[in-house]
Order: structure tokens, then C-alpha cells, then sequence
């Protein structure tokens, strides 16, 4: 496994705030992230859905039924993802990427080797 490619994202205290938002990447849109904050915990997951392409970042967190596992449903047709690995609860292998996040003295990295931020820079 490659060396982690730990990223600086922000301040905890900023990122937290939001339980959903969209990390843009430079490298182009089909590379964006979705940042979650839940119960004290990051997640990240690619940002669009491996269905049709919904926006992750705009969907809500919920806790998988009669468990406390967190996931978050797809806007467009509700397609749960769980927030810990990116697994596809409805469709079987349907997953999205998942990204590590770290957070260490108040800030917070997510593992990866494109370039991120918490604006759209991109023209
Ligand atoms: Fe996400 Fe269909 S695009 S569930």
C-alpha cells in the first residue's frame, strides 16, 4: 500500500460546522470529494454517486436502519452509502471511493494524491 498523502483541508472548528460539503479538486470535478462530519468523526467519500451521479455532498446522513452505522443517501434516487468504507447498502458493488481522514491539533487532513480545496478555484 502507498505511503499516505496526508492533505491539510482546514480548521476543525470551520469544517465541523457543515455535516455535508464538497472538497473541489484542481484536477477537475470528477475528482471532488465529499467531506461528512457526524458524531465528532470526518468521513470522506468521492463526491458523486457511482449510480447516475448525485451529488453525495447534498445528501443526509442517517444511521443505517436498526444500527448506529452511519451513511449518507443519495439525493437523487436515495441509495445509501455507508460514511465508514463507501459501501453500497442497496446495490451490491455499486461502492464509492473512500478517503481516510485524519484530524491532529485541530486540523484536519483527508489521504490523497490530487489537490483540494474548500472553494471552487477551478475557471
Ligand atoms: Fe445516487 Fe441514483 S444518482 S442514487
Amino acid at each position: 500500500m502507498a505511503d499516505p498523502q496526508w492533505q491539510f483541508i482546514g480548521e476543525e472548528d470551520t469544517l465541523s460546522k457543515k455535516r455535508c460539503q464538497r472538497l473541489f479538486a484542481e484536477s477537475g470535478k470528477d475528482d471532488d470529494i465529499a467531506l461528512f462530519y457526524t458524531e465528532g468523526k470526518f468521513y470522506a467519500l468521492e463526491a458523486w454517486c457511482q449510480h447516475q451521479g448525485g451529488p453525495l455532498f447534498s445528501g443526509d446522513i442517517e444511521d443505517l436502519k436498526g444500527t448506529s452505522i452511519k451513511a449518507v443517501q443519495c439525493p437523487w434516487h436515495g441509495y445509501k452509502f455507508k460514511l465508514e468504507d463507501g459501501e453500497n447498502t442497496n446495490i451490491p458493488g455499486l461502492n464509492q471511493k473512500k478517503y481516510d481522514v485524519k484530524c491532529e491539533e485541530g486540523k484536519v487532513y483527508v489521504d490523497c494524491t490530487h489537490k483540494l480545496s474548500t472553494q471552487e478555484v477551478r475557471s
